[in-house]
């Protein structure tokens, strides 16, 4: 099986349900190569008017998170299972920016995970570590604790509907710097090896993309690194010409490197010594 180029836009809690429908509409009529997927994670509030017109073929429809609970005494929360009613293709769990508030802890983050594939839709796993983290070099052991808690207890059936996503929580946002591409090499390394003592062989399957700052300018140095399956992106693809330009930058130099040509999730070669 050869691989694809995952692309999606994270819209944060930037769109009200009508801007969603044009951005997805605009999206749709962009052309891309059979070997691209791409999904857009809007508000909770964009979803039913998504569902209602059927999400545009060729666009995964996400959300931005879920409760672990299938229903209860939860006021303001979201089951999976009412996602999966509106015909969200994956759930995202762990972005950095709920991570950041006390209530969503390894623990509840691995509830979460393990309610979404209970259910149907996929999962998009966030991880990544803090500046304070990095700056004292324990950037391997947050990223090794995030990964064995989350996904520790998935199932090698579930497998084919895990993604993870790397965003180095300094990188994130206004507020972020983006990362030099040698800097995150170690991390991406860290993971891929994470996920091959969980899964084994199995886990060369596993989508790895990388998120925070990414643009126009450098999605290319991102998507040549060894061992990144796709980009996940914010500011940048919150246009639709921004998301078609750094799509199509980024899967050009992902092809370069010859990500398209190899087993799923990078050649043996990306993999030696992770
Ligand atoms: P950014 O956001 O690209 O705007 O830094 C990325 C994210 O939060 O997923």
């Amino acid at each position: 099986m050869t691989a694809r180029f995952h692309f999606g836009t994270n819209l944060k809690m930037h769109t009200a349900a009508p801007e969603t429908r044009a951005f997805v509409t605009a999206l749709a009529a962009q052309t891309v190569d059979a070997g691209v997927r791409r999904f857009v994670i809007p508000p909770y509030t964009s979803l039913q008017g998504l569902a209602a017109i059927g999400a545009p073929a060729g666009i995964e429809i996400g959300a931005q998170n879920a409760h672990f609970a299938a229903s209860g005494a939860y006021t303001g929360e979201i089951s999976v299972g009412m996602l999966a009613a509106l015909d969200v293709d994956l759930i995202m769990i762990g972005h950095a920016e709920r991570r950041a508030l006390p209530t969503e802890t390894d623990d509840v983050i691995a509830r979460k995970v393990a309610a979404v594939l209970g259910g149907t839709p996929d999962l998009l796993l966030c991880v990544g570590e803090r500046m304070a983290e990095r700056r004292a070099l324990e950037f391997t052991d947050v990223l090794r604790r995030q990964l064995i808690s989350a996904l520790g207890s998935v199932r090698p059936e579930q497998l084919s509907r895990v993604q993870v996503a790397y965003e180095p929580v300094w990188s994130i946002g206004e507020s972020g710097v983006a990362a030099e591409p040698e800097d995150i090499t170690p991390a991406i390394a860290t993971i891929r090896s994470v996920l091959a003592e969980l899964f084994g062989k199995a886990a060369r399957a596993v989508p790895l993309l990388y998120g925070g700052s990414v643009n126009r300018d450098n999605c290319a140095d991102y998507a040549v690194l060894g061992g990144i399956d796709g980009l996940f992106v914010g500011r940048a693809a919150w246009s639709a010409d921004g998301f078609g330009a750094v799509l199509a930058r980024g899967h050009e130099a992902w092809k370069l490197r010859g990500g398209d040509t190899v087993e799923a999730g990078g050649s043996d070669a990306d993999r030696a010594g992770m």
